[in-house]
């Protein structure tokens, strides 16, 4: 096989493990005799030229261990509907994907690696429709990817929001409190559900189990006739009472997605006025997608970008990595996004929370 040019982009929410992909990409394309290149701000940096680097394994030595990524990250570069700022401030939606299809031709590439959420792997199919061969690899702290078992970023999420409710134990307990602490994971429970339970929650909810307010109080006040003053409550932000709503921050506007955010604080208030108990409420927000990523997400991180290089090897074309354990397989692009993975709310996790005393407000 004839030498070939890579392009790599990362896009939407960064996550941890990004610049693993990236030194993996790089290290086994090099390893081949092929050329890397970064575009920087996802799809973006494809229509400002000026900003593609070639990554080197010397650019990339050491990169693994560090958190974000050397390339930067957007959610607001859809190509079909780009954002383009007005003399005035608004915005104007664009399509430039032509542009960016002719860039990357002009640019002598030969395949885009995309690392991104569904969003951004939607939009690699999108491109690969108009003529652009991409390979995607999945990227979520939020885990709510159907077609691979498992992405990097997740682990880290976990392990940063337990660590945070592991410490909310001591301060609930001196002052008697609840705390209740949002975490991320948008419509899908999977970072409450695994923090809440690492972090021996009293009461975790989730979108996939709507909750009934009068549960939660009967729980924590059942608690407290049985001794423990204090509780702790998850909430997944995208969690929502049984007949109610998702709480929004921001709506969308300007190619921006909305923003989940709130339902902790009302959680609270609630506690408050129906039990009487302090109450304190905390937003773990992008904590959870800082800081270095645990070996586990730097080891599947990796291995995905190893397997993205193989698999262009290979042939492929329009597939994302997915994670069947043990293995790294190729699925089709257009169903890896098709649908959201929520929590199965009779899985073994859920059962184990019931079994061991975890109310999740129903
Ligand atoms: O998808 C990752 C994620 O961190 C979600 O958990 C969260 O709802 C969202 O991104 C936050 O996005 P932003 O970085 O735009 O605030």
């Amino acid at each position: 096989m004839s030498a070939l040019k890579l392009a790599i982009n990362t896009g939407g929410g960064d996550a941890p493990g990004l610049n693993a992909v990236i030194q993996a990409v790089t290290m086994a394309a090099t390893k081949r005799g092929w050329e890397v290149y970064g575009i920087q701000s996802g799809y973006a940096g494809l229509r400002d030229t000026s900003r593609i680097r070639r990554l080197t394994p010397e650019r990339v030595a050491g990169i693994a261990s560090l958190g974000g990524t050397i390339l930067g990250t957007t959610n607001r570069g859809n190509p079909f509907r780009f954002p383009v700022r007005n003399a005035d401030g608004t915005f104007t939606e664009q399509d430039i994907s032509d542009q960016l299809v002719k860039n990357f031709r002009e640019f002598g590439f030969d395949v885009l690696i995309a690392v991104g959420g569904d969003g951004s792997l939607e939009l690699a199919h999108q491109l690969a429709l108009k003529g652009m061969p991409v390979i995607g690899v999945p990227k979520t702290i939020d885990n709510d990817l159907t077609a691979t078992f498992s992405s990097f970023g997740f682990d880290t999420a976990v392990m940063t929001a337990t660590d945070a409710i592991d410490k909310l134990h001591s301060t609930a307990s001196a002052h008697e409190r609840v705390l209740v602490v949002e975490v991320m994971g948008r419509y899908a429970g999977w970072i409450a559900l695994h923090s809440g339970m690492a972090g021996s929650a009293d009461v975790i909810l989730i979108p996939e189990i709507p909750f009934d307010l009068d549960r939660v109080f009967a729980h924590l006040r059942a608690n407290e006739a049985n001794g423990k003053c204090y509780g702790i409550v998850v909430v997944a932000e995208g969690a929502c009472p049984r007949h109610g709503k998702p709480r929004l921050k921001v709506g969308p506007g300007a190619g921006e997605p909305s923003r989940l955010g709130g339902i902790g604080e009302w959680v609270a208030n609630e506690i408050t006025k129906k039990t009487g108990k302090e109450t304190r409420s905390l937003v773990l927000g992008h904590l959870q997608r800082g800081g270095s990523p645990t070996p586990w997400d730097r080891l599947l991180a990796l291995r995905f970008g190893a397997a993205a290089v193989r698999f262009i090897a290979d042939g492929q074309r329009d597939v994302m990595v997915s994670y069947k354990p043990p293995d790294m397989v190729p699925v089709p692009l257009e169903e890896a996004v098709r649908r959201m993975k929520l929590v199965p709310v009779d899985c073994d996790t859920v059962i184990a929370c019931r079994d061991i005393g975890i109310s999740f407000g129903d």
